[in-house]
């Protein structure tokens, strides 16, 4: 008798054991599925407004005189962040202290959902004047 309840005890402990690992398990699977915090593109067009990004690049990201087309940019996140923190020609740098890296990822998700520049020719009156 005294043998049963020994290994019942030792089950109930190896199966308490088992669901705490299995618990920590699920812990580190959510925390690595989640990085620092997701780029919230909302926020970005904020602060691309806030931080004059717009003043040379155009509200939408357009571009304009004074910068580049922005909207839809075929840069990826990592040479975007380094441009910006070190840009050449007329860009003023910004550097992580007057923009952090967690908002700059928010402009650059912001960028990446406006659309794209349609093509000459999906453009009527462009296309029209090609065809002459
Ligand atoms: C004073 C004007 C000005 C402001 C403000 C400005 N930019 Fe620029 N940016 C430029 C110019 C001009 C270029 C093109 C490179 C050049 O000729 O200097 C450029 C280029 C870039 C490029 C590279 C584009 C490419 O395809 O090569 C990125 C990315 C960029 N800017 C992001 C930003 C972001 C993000 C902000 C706001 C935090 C910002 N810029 C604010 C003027 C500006």
């Amino acid at each position: 008798m005294r043998s049963a309840s020994l290994s019942g005890e030792r089950l109930a402990r190896r199966v308490l054991l088992g669901a705490i690992a299995a618990s920590l398990a699920m812990a580190v699977t959510v925390a690595d599925a989640q990085p620092a915090a997701s780029p919230d593109a909302a926020n970005g067009r904020r602060l691309f407004e806030k931080d004059g990004c717009y003043q040379c690049h155009g509200y939408a990201g357009q571009g304009g005189r004074d910068g580049a087309r922005l909207a839809a940019t075929a840069m990826n996140a990592q040479s975007f962040v380094r441009y910006v923190r070190g840009p050449f020609g007329a860009m003023p740098a910004f550097t992580a202290k007057v923009l952090p890296d967690g908002e700059l990822a928010d402009i650059y998700a912001y960028l990446k959902s406006l659309p794209a520049a349609a093509a000459a020719k999906d453009i009527p009156a462009l296309s029209r004047v090609r065809e002459k």
